[in-house]
């Protein structure tokens, strides 16, 4: 199957695997980052693997430069079939020190930039009457964590989000699924640690029954699936590739 397949966040961590698992499965891939430095490395490494790739910089809250990007996707590379939305910000604050500004970004990354990405994608999906969609979300949109309400709100939003974009294109042959990481080797995690945020790494691997924090690969493995032909029947679903942390 050769698609085209549009991962945000895709210069690192879990975007970065899951651009990887979708060229090996054949698909052109479009990586779109607000690192332009590092997508374009993400790109020209998917390009080395044989894959067509082309990296695109882009902050998903700058809705303008969202639906021009989508735009160049479509002239460079094809039309949208499959989206998987793994760009956001994250961080550690006291509910009672979070600023309005904070608050304002992180919804516009994080819940906004996913809405924006979905809504400049669906057209090209519609037109095919074929679509996969995957947002990241977070298993603190399941469960809130302290200090991340603004974290957890919009995650748990993008989860409700995903929810309401599977039962309004069900019939149109688009699917939409969310993964909820809870922890896996990334960046983002490796920042969260170095910040003091994280429990010690044996307290939080006493956290997940399977004894060790997930990877990257894990969440792709699972996303790759999600974005195939067969899963055609599986959409509006919350799973959580967690080592048993959320049930
Ligand atoms: N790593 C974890 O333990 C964990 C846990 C729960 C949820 N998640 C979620 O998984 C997803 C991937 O996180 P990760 O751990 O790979 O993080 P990461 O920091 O390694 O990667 C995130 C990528 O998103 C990009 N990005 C950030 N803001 C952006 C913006 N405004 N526009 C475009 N790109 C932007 C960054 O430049 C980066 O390349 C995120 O949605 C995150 O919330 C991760």
């Amino acid at each position: 199957m050769n698609r085209v397949a549009v991962v945000t966040g895709g210069a690192s961590g879990v975007g970065l695997a899951i651009g990887r698992h979708l060229a090996r499965q054949g698909h052109r891939i479009a990586v779109l980052d607000r690192d332009g430095t590092t997508a374009e490395r993400a790109a020209g490494d998917l390009r080395d693997g044989g894959a067509e790739a082309q990296a695109f910089a882009v902050d998903v809250a700058d809705r303008a430069a969202v639906e021009s990007t989508f735009a160049a996707v479509r002239t460079g590379l094809g039309p949208v079939h499959v989206l998987v939305t793994s760009a956001a910000v994250s961080g550690f604050t006291p509910l009672d020190a979070i600023t309005w500004e904070e608050w304002d970004r992180y919804l516009a990354v994080n819940l906004s930039g996913t809405f924006a990405c979905i809504r400049a994608a669906l057209p090209d999906m519609v037109e095919a009457g074929w679509g996969r969609i995957v947002t990241i979300s977070s298993a603190a949109g399941q469960t809130g964590v302290a200090r991340q309400t603004h974290y957890s709100a919009t995650k748990g939003g993008v989860i409700a989000l995903t929810k309401a974009v599977a039962k309004e294109y069900a019939g149109r042959g688009i699917t939409a699924n969310s993964l909820p990481p809870f922890a896996v080797e990334t960046p983002m995690l490796a920042h969260a640690r170095d910040s003091g945020d994280l429990p010690a790494p044996e307290v939080l691997q006493r956290m997940i029954p399977a004894g060790r924090v997930g990877t990257p690969d894990d969440l792709a493995a699972t996303c790759a699936f999600l974005c195939s032909e067969e899963a055609g029947y599986l959409t509006g679903q919350v799973i959580g590739v967690n080592g048993g942390a959320v049930t």
